[in-house]
């Protein structure tokens, strides 16, 4: 919204002066609206965006330095504690929550695009057995661009709510198929009288031979991983699906770039390097050694520091806490991997280091042990943050 505000700017040893309009959002600093500075003769320079906002947006609002993260005005707690992650997904489409009657209604239009083409299937052949997941899941989903021309106008409202559901609807079978076909594992077609959270955990775990029963505190922890990842403003993958779609490129294209983006270490990539580096570490009492090097930056304490939250990840207490629930019902609280998770964990917190510099852990510190507990592999965990992290297509 435009305030009768302005920012003055001086340049040109004080002979010329530029004004530039200050607007206000609804929560949220006030925005300087610079669109007109090029005419200044210069350039802005902000490196990984900072204090740059590329797009006006209704739909997630984060105060790094308060901790706070909302979903269209809803606080993640209360999300992660009241919904599930189709409710989520509907909100983040729609505005608003849905009643039950629009909730239902939204299941069904999600369990009718969760099958594969059996075209597409044939494509996963078509891969190394022992491709990452994640090389999987940008390949297959920008290969969905070949299959429904009947809804890429990316300008007309009822393609784009389509391809979002085919989206939600299609991500968990990919990846669990990525996953399956890396085991050499028949596939496993979805189940439409589960929930999504124990639909995507039937679809990677059960076998033609067994009836998989999913527990209820697995599933809802998997569902809470899916709503904590469901959207961070302009982040560097929402922010890469973005600019790819700004050409009108294929939205399918452009959310493949977004998966590509999400992969690095520094982004989705967190979860998978948390469970590297433990592995490294090996065991409590090599923490001290680790801690040095990371003091003196050989290496990073990864699933620590955030970009954008400086005080704490409001996303990574709902997920210790999660955490505790998957330990405790799986018996593992003293498995010696998820114990030094929680040694380096306390030992960081109370280093001056970490302190100083506002380093805390962040969500995928978190699940990258709950996933761990669960049984997930590994290279599983990227493409399950890809395939939570719903992406709006306007
Ligand atoms: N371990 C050790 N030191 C760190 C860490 C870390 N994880 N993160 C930052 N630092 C240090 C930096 O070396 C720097 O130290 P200096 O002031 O002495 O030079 C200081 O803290 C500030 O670091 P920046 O690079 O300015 O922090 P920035 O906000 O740019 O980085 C990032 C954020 C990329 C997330 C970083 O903290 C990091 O690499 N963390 C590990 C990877 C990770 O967990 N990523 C997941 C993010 S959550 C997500 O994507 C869902």
């Amino acid at each position: 919204m435009e305030t009768n505000r302005k920012v003055t700017l001086t340049y040109n040893e004080g002979k010329d002066t530029t004004e530039f309009p200050v607007l206000k959002g609804t929560l949220g600093r006030d925005v300087v609206d610079i669109r007109t500075f090029a005419k200044t003769g210069m350039f802005t320079f902000d490196p990984g965006f900072p204090a740059t906002a590329s797009c006006e947006s209704s739909i997630t609002f984060i105060d790094g330095d308060k901790g706070y993260l909302y979903y269209r005005g809803y606080p993640i707690e209360q999300l992660a504690e009241q919904t599930d992650y189709p409710e989520v997904c509907y909100l983040l489409l729609n505005g608003e929550l849905p009643n039950a009657e629009q909730r239902a209604e939204f299941n069904r239009g999600i369990m009718r695009h969760n099958m594969l083409h059996d075209q597409l299937m044939s494509l996963f052949k078509g891969f190394r057995r022992d491709a990452h997941p994640m090389a999987v899941m940008v390949g297959v989903v920008g290969a969905l661009s070949a299959f429904y021309h009947d809804s890429l106008d990316i300008t007309n409202p009822e393609h784009r709510r389509i391809s979002a559901h085919r989206l939600i609807a299609k991500l968990p079978t990919i990846a669990a198929q990525a996953y399956r076909y890396n085991k050499g594992l028949p596939f496993s077609y979805p189940k439409n009288g589960l929930g999504y959270a124990e639909n995507f955990l039937h679809m990677m775990f059960s076998t033609p031979c067994d009836e998989y029963k999913v527990s209820p505190v697995i599933a809802r922890a998997m569902d809470r991983i899916f709503t904590l990842h469901a959207d961070h403003e302009q982040n560097a993958s929402t922010s890469t699906v973005r600019l790819a779609g700004s050409s009108g490129a294929n939205p399918f294209a452009c959310i493949a770039a977004g998966i590509a983006c999400l992969w690095g270490p520094s982004h989705g990539g967190a979860n998978e390097a948390v469970l590297k580096m433990l592995d490294e570490i090996g065991s409590v009492e090599n923490v001290p050694a680790f801690m040095e090097g990371v003091k003196n930056k050989t290496h990073k304490l990864m699933g620590f520091g955030h970009r954008v939250y400086k005080n704490m990840d409001p996303r990574a207490k709902i997920m210790k806490q999660t955490c505790d629930e998957v330990l405790n019902e799986l018996g593992l609280h003293n498995d010696p991997q998820f114990k030094l998770a929680m040694a380096l964990e306390k030992i960081a917190l109370e280093d001056p280091y970490f302190i100083e510099r506002k380093l805390y852990p962040n969500v995928d510190f978190y699940s990258g042990i709950v996933l761990s507990a669960i049984g997930i592999p590994v290279s599983m965990f990227t493409p399950i943050f890809a395939l939570g992290s719903y992406r709006r297509l306007d």
